[in-house]
């Protein structure tokens, strides 16, 4: 029986991770699939207009205007598309998040482009299968000291550290396996798929009060909010007690 039970329980596990896989590819844009030989010449057209100035004709870079595209991959062009952050307007501006330049279809093209020359796929991420603890913890270890606790951004030297409140979780995975500008580079040795979930998980929290358990009060913190509740709770206390105590005179 409890062999019988075991294999219930593995078949249930396995059914889940399969949905949460599932998902996770239907949320993933442009996850796997090949690209068709007519995205990827249509990819290459956009890129000769308005990539090859920096990038160079076939993206093997130009020294001293902006590194070689091949290798970077899907995920790479991905992020730095739909963040906004290329086309840069001159090779020395920063990259900054901003609307993005080209259209879904666009970037579907531009992206698949830059895939064939080979490197990373755009990384599956599923924020509900992460732990929210752990995000927390992983995301106050390695995140916290530049993009602050709730993810609303800084300054650390020479650069200014966006808010997180615009990146979406697939965004959130490439960023931190690309380390752009200044960030650094967690690799999946480090943070691996599952931790990164966590990670995202948390981030999304931080835009949502309500996901936190009650009432944000403008994420100051957890002693000023605990002050709050302090104060409201034991209103409410003395409130409760007064008519218990009304009842039981009578
Ligand atoms: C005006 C020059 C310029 C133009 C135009 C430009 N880029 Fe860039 N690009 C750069 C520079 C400079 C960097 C390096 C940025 C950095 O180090 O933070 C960069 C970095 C990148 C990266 C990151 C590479 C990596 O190592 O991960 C990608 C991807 C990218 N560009 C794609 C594009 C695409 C696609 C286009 C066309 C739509 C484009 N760029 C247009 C200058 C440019
Ligand atoms: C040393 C400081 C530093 C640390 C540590 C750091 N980041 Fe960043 N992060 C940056 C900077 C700077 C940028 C902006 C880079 C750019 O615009 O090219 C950035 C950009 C991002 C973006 C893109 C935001 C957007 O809206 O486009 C995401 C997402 C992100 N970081 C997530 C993380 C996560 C998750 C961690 C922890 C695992 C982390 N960062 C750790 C400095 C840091």
């Amino acid at each position: 029986l409890r062999r019988l039970a075991a294999a219930g329980a593995a078949l249930l596990v396995a059914a889940v991770a399969g949905l949460a896989l599932f998902g996770g590819a239907g949320l993933a844009q442009g996850g796997g699939e090949p690209a068709s030989p007519d995205l990827v010449a249509r990819g290459q057209a956009l890129y000769r207009s308005g990539c090859s100035s920096c990038h160079g004709f076939d993206a093997r870079g130009i020294p001293g205007r902006a590194p070689s595209l091949r290798g970077v991959g899907a995920l790479s062009a991905d992020f730095y598309l739909r963040t906004g952050r290329m086309p840069l307007q001159a090779p020395q501006q920063p990259p900054e998040r901003g609307e993005p330049a080209y259209s879904e279809g666009e970037i579907r093209a531009l992206v698949a482009y830059v895939a064939s020359f080979g490197g990373p796929r755009i990384p599956e991420v599923d924020p509900a299968a992460g732990k929210l603890p752990d995000g927390m913890r992983l995301f106050s270890d390695s995140c916290a000291g530049c993009h602050q606790i709730v993810g609303r951004g800084g300054i650390v030297t020479g650069s200014i550290v966006p808010s997180l409140e615009d990146a979406t979780p697939t965004q959130i995975a490439e960023a931190m396996r690309i380390g752009p500008y200044l960030m650094p580079v967690f690799g999946s040795r480090q943070l691996d798929t599952r931790e990164v979930d966590s990670i995202a998980r948390y981030i999304v929290s931080t835009r949502h009060p309500v996901d936190r358990g009650g009432w944000g009060l403008g994420f100051i913190g957890p002693i000023p909010e605990g002050m709050v509740t302090w104060f409201v709770a034991i209103a409410a206390l003395l409130v409760v007690a007064r008519l218990i105590g009304e009842r039981t005179t009578r």
